[in-house]
């Protein structure tokens, strides 16, 4: 058998406010073998900072019995701190410092003699690509740097086991495809990676396994392919011209995802296999309600009809959900 990084069963975490209480993880089993990728994947708010806290000795869990790097949570929180990293949704970079700096910071709070802290600053600068900005303030660094600076922050301990959360979020395309990159060689090198995102793309190309979270709860785990095909088919995208025949076409097909974020994407997605039939009987309904949409298009399923499927909306933050 396999030995788990992380290993949790029933974990379960409410907050009280005025309003009552408010559940955030309701129940949650989760096995992350040694050696993989592991991505929680889950919209806006699911519960995804919540778990990589509780996982990571930073909040206690209401219930559950965790074990992280084979050490009991509740019992032996110090071995698990001392086998984990962990780099935050919030950076831990200081901006007035430089890289440099802020490497041999961390090296000192881990209590590295002072000769090796700086080997493994040097190491881990080059490491990141960041020799050359290595002496100038991080405040000065693109999203990207710091987030690799971050990153090697997280690394200058030698963790075995390491929490991503959201490590590529608001970065552009090229400085997210340097992350994973980062990510693949880190888990070459035998570390195990609890990784969470909003992007399914993300997921898609990283994770040997992916768990959905959705307001708390797992609504589906397993790799990429798995997941895919839990889900019949993929989805029809219709697009229009103006807003009101697209809301005419969501009340008459009775499900899909509006997507009225940009004037130039009036576009509505509706599950659907792409068979003649099922394209048949999606057009007889527009057509029965004289409504025509400007383009169809057909798509195979993909992550995001998972979520579609599972959920009723996209994971997607920028579009809007009816
Ligand atoms: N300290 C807290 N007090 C009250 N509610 C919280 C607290 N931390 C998180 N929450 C709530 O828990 C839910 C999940 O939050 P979070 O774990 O940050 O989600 P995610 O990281 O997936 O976006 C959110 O609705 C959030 O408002
Ligand atoms: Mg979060």
């Amino acid at each position: 058998m396999t030995n788990l990084a992380i290993a949790a069963s029933g974990l379960r975490k409410s907050y009280r406010d005025k309003t009552g209480e408010k559940v955030v993880l309701d129940g949650i089993d989760l096995a992350v073998p040694e050696g993989t990728i592991f991505s929680l994947l889950g919209p806006n708010g699911a519960g995804k900072t919540t778990t990589v806290q509780i996982l990571s000795t930073l909040i206690a869990p209401d219930a559950g019995d965790v074990q992280v790097a084979g050490h009991d949570l509740a019992r032996n929180p110090d071995d698990v701190r001392g086998a984990i990293g962990v780099t935050g949704q919030c950076s831990a970079v200081d901006k007035l410092l430089t890289g440099r700096e802020n490497l041999l910071l961390m090296a000192n709070l881990k209590h590295l003699p002072k000769a090796e802290g700086k080997r493994k600053a040097d190491e881990l600068l080059e490491r990141f690509d960041l020799v050359e900005a290595a002496g100038k303030p991080a405040s000065t660094y693109s999203g990207g740097m710091q987030r690799r600076l971050d990153l090697a922050m997280t690394l200058v301990g030698d963790p075995r086991l390491i929490f991503l959360d959201e490590p590529t979020t608001g970065l552009d395309p090229r400085s997210r495809r340097a992350m994973w990159q980062i990510v693949r060689e880190l888990v070459a090198t035998g570390v195990t990676i609890f990784l969470t995102t909003q992007y399914l793309e993300e997921a898609d190309q990283l994770a040997d396994h992916i768990a959905l979270l959705d307001q708390g709860r797992l609504i589906a785990q397993g790799t990429a392919n798995e997941l895919k095909r839990l889900i019949p088919g993929g989805h029809v995208t219709l697009r229009f011209t103006d807003e009101a025949p697209l809301k005419n076409a969501l009340d008459v097909l009775g499900q899909g995802f509006l997507d009225t974020s940009d004037d130039a994407r009036l576009t509505l997605q509706v599950p659907n296999d792409g068979s003649v039939a099922a394209l048949r009987g999606l057009l007889a309904q527009l057509e029965a309600a004289r409504i025509e949409p400007a383009e169809l298009s057909v798509h195979t399923p993909d992550l995001d009809d998972v979520f579609l499927t599972l959920t009723g909306q996209r994971n997607d933050q920028k579009q809007e959900t009816v």
